[in-house]
């Protein structure tokens, strides 16, 4: 049984600053046309409760955040691509996973990235990964979006939704992210954030990524948050092009 990963509890100041918006997920997030982000997977139990967010990397990997399955278990553990829309069954492929692999080095929610081995191929177009050349697409003021499943108000599932939802966020400078965010660790994290919009619990494990060339390239992956959308608290996402992440990242899936 897999709950949503919680950082820090919402408080009832997130409450009063966040409106009330009708479809989709992510706070104050935009509702994703089908197949606008075909590299989006939904993590799901068993029961088919979507839990945590993740991308397609290849046809065999999904990328994720070691938080969203710190024990490692496959057991119960399934991703569904190529669907917008979790309730439409009809769409996409719910695929089991055979192995979960949690980075080594993620400790003190740094390096917060974990990859899951697919038991059967997927047919979902996969997301390049920012490497060691793309500093650029993280620097401050930088356009990216981040898309997910998960609350669209900080309130631990209370307004989760079906649909997929982004939101267009700027990266923020470490030491911005890191007077809010203690503990914040530069090497591993890129923050990202945007007037009331942001990423929230259910969302962890999804991507953040820039547009290059016309073509989406992951930055980030969702990692946590001081509750949601608070000003002055951007969202902390672990950072794909960081050496360690990189390479670990190639060393377990090839890519
Ligand atoms: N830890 C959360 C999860 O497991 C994601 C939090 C992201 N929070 C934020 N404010 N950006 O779903």
């Amino acid at each position: 049984m897999y709950r949503k990963a919680i950082a820090v509890l919402a408080t009832a100041s997130a409450l009063a600053l966040a409106p009330l918006t009708g479809a989709g997920a992510v706070v104050n997030g935009t509702t994703a046309a089908a197949g606008q982000f075909p590299f989006m997977a939904s993590l799901q139990d068993g029961s088919g409760f979507s839990f945590c967010g993740g991308s397609v990397i290849s046809s065999g990997w999904v990328l994720t955040a070691a938080h969203c399955v710190p024990d490692a278990d496959a057991t119960d553990l399934y991703v569904v691509t190529g669907r917008t829309d979790l309730a439409d069954a009809s769409t996409g492929q719910r695929i089991k996973v055979s192995k979960v692999f949690v980075n080594p080095a993620y400790a003190n929610s740094a390096h917060d990235s974990a990859l899951l081995e697919l038991a059967a191929p997927t047919t979902a177009t996969p997301i390049a990964l920012a490497g060691a050349a793309d500093d650029d697409l993280e620097a401050t003021g930088a356009p990216v979006t981040v898309a997910g499943w998960g609350d669209t108000l900080p309130t631990m599932g209370l307004f989760s939704s079906n649909q997929l939802a982004y939101a267009d966020l700027k990266v923020v400078s470490d030491g911005e992210c890191g007077q809010t965010n203690l503990g914040f660790d530069a090497p591993t994290g890129v923050c990202a954030a945007a007037l009331l919009k942001d990423s929230c619990q259910g969302d962890s494990g999804g991507p953040l990524f820039a547009t290059k060339a016309g073509r989406p390239v992951q930055v980030g992956i969702v990692s946590y948050g001081q509750s949601c959308a608070l000003p002055k608290f951007p969202g902390v996402y672990s950072e794909v092009n960081n050496g360690q992440i990189r390479s670990w990242i190639t060393s377990v899936s090839g890519v």
